[in-house]
């Protein structure tokens, strides 16, 4: 058995969504990485513009709060950004298992000042949703063993609508992740563990966003369109501000998690 090495601390921040998810990033993400003392943080961005995609200016904006990589899911597509030429950047995935050929990449290694290197690999579900990407537990795996050989330190964003899903990949990788992350469906779960190799996992970190909204969106379009069936144009709500995360203690050497918290902040802006 390998000896135990420095722990980091990893913060995870579920799905920020449109304005109201960066306001808030701007007034709490700087006091929370000191508060809880964080080595690497890691956002998923697929929501940030206007509740669909990432842009090349919102991820500089997050860079800037102290984000150090940002990950993606069904919305990474749908960006204005024609080009897709900013998710080539490092720091920025969309899931690995989009049929090959697609912009950007799926999968980064973060080196810490300290010289520790953190795996983030960034995959989507087959459940539930509309996109047909490759099997994720075949090319998540395949990816972790990869990043393997260069550090044990490797979290997972699984975008994924099934919970059934999502644990099952846990348990699929248990021991050589560090830790299992589901996000997109905006709701944080209450089920934060770790496995017994060494895998933290939460079902769904949930969303940094607004509370009072239909996973995001203003209710009432939401409610006409359950009740009517026919499209109904979504509005981005502004209410509620809600900052949604997990901190995850990992160990350096042995790449297992021994603490995963969650956290369920109502957030109060200074200036208002
Ligand atoms: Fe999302
Ligand atoms: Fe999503």
């Amino acid at each position: 058995m390998k000896d135990s090495g420095t722990t980091i601390r990893i913060l995870f921040i579920g799905d920020i969504f449109g304005m109201l998810g960066k306001r808030i990033l701007a007034e709490r993400l700087p006091s929370l990485l000191e508060q809880e003392r964080i080595d690497c943080c890691i956002a998923n961005g697929e929501n940030a513009a206007g509740g669909n995609g990432l842009t090349s200016n919102l991820a500089k904006k997050f860079r800037k709060f102290g984000i150090n990589v940002i990950t993606g899911g069904n919305h990474s597509f749908s960006v204005p950004d024609k080009d897709f030429e900013f998710m080539n950047q490092p720091h920025i995935l969309r899931p690995l298992n989009y049929p090959e050929g697609n912009p950007g990449h799926g999968s980064t290694i973060y080196e810490l000042p300290s010289g520790i290197k953190v795996g983030v690999v960034n995959l989507i579900g087959r459940t539930f949703l509309h996109e047909i990407p490759d099997c994720p537990f075949r090319s998540g795996k395949a990816a972790i063993e990869q990043i393997k050989a260069q550090t044990p330190v490797i979290i997972v964003d699984i975008h994924a609508e099934a919970t059934s899903e999502k644990i099952s990949f846990a348990w699929y990788v248990d021991g050589i992740a560090s830790a299992v992350l589901g996000t997109h469906t905006h709701v944080q779960t209450a089920d934060e563990r770790i496995l017994p190799g060494g895998t933290g996992y939460i079902s769904d970190v949930g969303m940094t966003g607004p509370e009072a909204s239909s996973i995001g969106m203003k209710p009432q379009p939401v409610i006409k369109k359950f009740l009517f069936q026919t499209h109904s144009r979504f509005e981005p709500s502004e209410e509620g501000p809600m900052l949604n995360a997990v901190v995850l203690e990992v160990d350096s050497t042995t790449g297992k998690t021994t603490a995963i918290k969650r956290i369920y902040e109502r957030i109060t802006f200074s200036h208002e």
